[in-house]
């Protein structure tokens, strides 16, 4: 329908918005592509070892997401669904840098504040559990991801599991060096210096 394409359009141009790369070179830092994993995520802005710069980025990241799904729901569920997944597509390929994003992470938490804070509740509980157990960023945002579309089936929720199967099936394909890392035994630890 003509309301949903507006919705994945909307979503799109939102999630496309790079915000660790605008923040990290805003405060003087030059391309946080260089350093680290490579990636524009907040979890790769920290090893700038700028706190309130990874914080914010994580923030922007998620809240494009979040406000993408609640103006497309003005129009209708269908649409928001369809924003929630432009937002994410947008993200992790934006056309202004090539179609090279990040991995989705914080655009994933953003969508899911949007459609179920509970959902997210048992996501944070997860990643922190994880993260905080073995600090690893990655591994504790695959698994908390990979839950996700069973804790909304499990709400009564199934279009909304679907959505999240499809987002964090793209999560973990964007994740497959984190992956190889991992099981390599070579993944950067939480805050490690890149
Ligand atoms: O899951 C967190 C993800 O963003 C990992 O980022 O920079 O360690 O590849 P990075």
């Amino acid at each position: 329908t003509p309301a949903a394409l507006g919705g994945l359009v909307l979503g799109y141009l939102l999630g496309s918005i790079p915000f660790g790369l605008i923040l990290t070179r805003y405060a003087g830092l030059g391309d946080v592509r260089a350093i680290g994993s490579g990636n524009i995520g907040a979890t790769n802005v920290l090893r700038t070892g700028r706190k309130g710069l990874a914080a914010a980025t994580l923030l922007g990241d998620a809240l494009k997401g979040t406000v993408a799904v609640l103006v497309a729901r003005q129009l209708g569920e269908g649409p928001a669904l369809a924003a929630g997944l432009g937002a994410f597509l947008g993200h992790l390929f934006p056309v202004w840098l090539g179609f090279k994003g990040g991995k989705g992470v914080a655009t994933f938490i953003g969508v899911l504040l949007a459609f179920s804070p509970l959902a997210l509740v048992a996501f944070a509980a997860i990643w922190l559990g994880l993260a905080f157990a073995l600090r690893y960023s990655s591994l504790a945002a695959l698994a908390a991801s990979a839950a996700t579309p069973a804790v909304l089936w499990a709400l009564g929720a199934p279009d909304k599991a679907l959505l999240f199967l499809v987002l964090g099936a793209l999560l973990w394909w964007k994740h497959a060096p984190n992956i190889r890392r991992l099981a390599a035994g070579t993944e950067g630890r939480i805050g490690q210096k890149g």
